[in-house]
């Protein structure tokens, strides 16, 4: 499918459904995250998958297994294509997400969400690590956690474009890999506030699943051009037109 996943962080749910509009065809998923679903609630995730989108739900899920398989639950029920967790959660949280995607999708004769974790956000830098207590090497840290993830039967992760290609060596071929921070080439100049970037062709080079785009698509004066121009550099790195 077409790898890239436009985050619609807009502020309204008639602007998400505008670009969802203009970009229908032209990308492989919509990511909600906190704010926009804050704001508009699960009905607009659902107004999405029922014009035929994917959703990525990105609402970072963190609390006790058994009110994160509540929440992946409700997730299912929106119609969700992929939600995520944080694996700092643990094992048993991640497998009690795993789990409930699967038993919720089931019952309603869908096909099961991919429940993906979030390692360690790219907010953090090693003395912000430390003082919550992780004093292991920050790239140690993301490589532990997606392990853990992937022990504990989670799809796979989201991870920074320059943690792309150690996860994908110490994970294997089948992870999901979701990467966000694509710049340059077709994703344009602007880094906007991302330190760490790489291209989209670069990206999936590196082992990338999915690209998460933002700004590069949704604030372009074409959105759908832009997108186009994305999406074809991944597939072309990828040696594929599918
Ligand atoms: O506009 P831009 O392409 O930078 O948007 C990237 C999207 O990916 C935003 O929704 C941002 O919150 C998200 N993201 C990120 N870096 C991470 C995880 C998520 O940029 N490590």
């Amino acid at each position: 499918m077409n790898p890239v996943i436009v985050a619609l962080d807009v502020d309204s749910g008639a602007r998400a459904l505008q670009l969802a509009d203009a970009l229908h065809g032209s990308v492989g998923a919509f990511k909600v995250g906190s704010r926009l679903f804050t704001s508009e609630g699960p009905d607009l995730v659902t107004r999405l998958v029922d014009r035929g989108e994917r959703v990525f739900l990105d609402l970072k899920f963190h609390d006790i297994p058994n009110t994160v398989a509540q929440a992946v639950e409700a997730a299912v029920a929106t119609g969700a294509w992929m939600v995520n967790v944080h694996a700092s959660g643990g094992v048993p949280m991640m497998q009690a997400a795993v789990r409930a995607g699967r038993d919720a999708a089931a019952k309603l004769g869908r096909p099961s969400p991919l429940v993906i974790a979030v390692t360690v956000l790219t907010s953090m830098d090693a003395p912000t690590l430390a003082s919550v207590g992780v004093t292991r090497a920050l790239d140690a840290q993301v490589e532990t956690l997606a392990t853990m993830a992937r022990d504990a039967g989670m799809d796979g992760v989201v991870a920074s474009p320059l943690e792309t290609a150690a996860i994908r060596a110490a994970c294997g071929p089948g992870f999901v890999i979701v990467t966000p921070g694509i710049r340059g080439a077709s994703a344009g100049v602007s880094k906007d506030d991302q330190h760490r970037t790489m291209t989209p062709a670069d990206a999936v080079k590196a082992g990338a699943s999915y690209l998460v785009v933002g700004r590069p698509i949704i604030g372009a004066p074409d959105p759908k051009a832009a997108a186009d121009a994305i999406a074809a550099d991944a597939l072309a790195a990828l040696g594929t037109n599918a």
